[in-house]
């Protein structure tokens, strides 16, 4: 198996570092045979070769089976046209590989229910996933742009556009993974106002009908942001258009205590893509304090999905529980009476746990 390693911008070098020690650590434990390569993406990217997505860094891409990417942008590239930011890079692979469903699933581990922001008892036990269309809707729609008026002033666009096919797609994942876990469905969209979203509901409707085990209820996407802070427990699995579902993830994952702690997995026909949910964190990069476990268990999620190799993501998930129930915490997790850890030091734990 070839993996496509981008390390990207911020804390991406240091917490993919720590995912590649621990792939290695399972890679040698199963005699997986994995080739790992890395390229350049985002503003590192633009820094060497004036564009985000290098041509050379997508036809790896397209080459590997896999692709684990760490973190793309900063401040540094902010002032740059759209199509020269870091973020273009991230678009630009998802779309060039068909990457239709992204998978970002918000478990609480037990060790950490103190450390949401809610109160643990809204907060435990809670274990959704939400499935996120992604190559598609109004990240993608055409027309776009800002345009400049005769009169001077300007005009922006972006076009909400689904068609069957897509829905379909993706509401399939939805229903199969739900299969795999509580079998509840809720499809996300704002069918009150938007037209394609209530296209969205009439597909995702039809498309249950090869799930009759699977349970179906439709939530409007502001009621929904308010349900997950409110009994976040009622859901299993979501399924939603891509922006409702770039804002509903972001929420689900600091249900569980911190941003740092969640993994994702963007699937097509062929290949996947696996990366933390968080961003590049220029803040703190360089530091040696972002939380590694995101991009480790994303590498879980690529063992699980892509690797075939169910057991090594799960030893990988019992080492994370483990160096958490032992106490150990980066700063984004942090509490009274942890003990405190670096990057690397949890990248270490998490390696010295998984037996051999
Ligand atoms: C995400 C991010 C990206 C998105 C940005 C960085 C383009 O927020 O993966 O959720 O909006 O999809
Ligand atoms: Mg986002």
């Amino acid at each position: 198996m070839k993996i496509a390693v981008f390390p990207g911008d911020g804390i991406g070098g240091e917490v993919v570092d720590e995912a590649l020690r621990v792939l290695e650590r399972v890679g040698g434990k199963y005699g997986l045979k994995i080739e790992t390569e890395k390229a350049l993406v985002g503003g590192g990217a633009y820094d060497e070769y004036g564009v985000p997505l290098p041509e050379k860094s997508l036809s790896l891409a397209k080459q590997a089976d896999a692709v684990l990417l760490g973190a793309v942008g900063g401040p540094k590239w902010e002032p740059l046209d759209y199509e020269f930011r870091p973020e273009r890079a991230l678009l630009g692979l998802r779309s060039e590989l068909d990457l239709f469903a992204n998978l970002r699933p918000a478990k609480i581990y037990p060790a950490l229910a103190d450390s949401s922001s809610l109160k643990r008892e809204v907060v435990e036990g809670i274990d959704i996933m939400v499935v996120r269309e992604l190559v598609g809707g109004i990240y993608f729609g055409r027309p776009k742009g800002v345009e400049k008026l005769a009169d001077g002033t300007e005009r922006g666009v972006n076009t909400l556009v689904y068609t069957t096919p897509e829905i379909e797609r993706i509401a399939r994942i939805a229903f199969e993974i739900a299969m795999k876990r509580g079998k509840r469905v809720c499809s996300v969209d704002k069918a009150n106002v938007l037209e394609c979203t209530e296209l969205w509901r009439r597909v995702v409707t039809k498309s249950h009908a090869g799930y009759p085990e699977v349970e179906l209820s439709h939530m409007y996407v502001d009621n929904c942001a308010m349900q997950l802070v409110r009994y976040p427990g009622q859901f299993d699995v979501i399924v939603t258009t891509n922006m409702f579902g770039d804002i509903l993830s972001d929420i689900s994952a600091m249900l569980t205590g911190s941003i740092g702690m969640l993994p994702s997995a963007s699937l097509g026909a062929t290949s996947g893509m696996y990366e933390p949910v968080h961003g590049s964190a220029p803040d703190i990069a360089g530091q040696d304090k972002a939380n590694p476990i995101a991009t480790i268990l994303s590498v879980a999620m690529m063992l699980h999905y892509t690797l075939d190799a169910a057991e090594a993501a799960r030893d990988i998930e019992q080492a994370v529980q483990k160096v958490l129930d032992a106490g150990y915490r980066t700063p984004d997790i942090a509490a009274d009476g942890v003990k405190p850890v670096g990057t690397k030091q949890m990248g270490q734990l998490i390696v010295d746990a998984i037996e051999t």
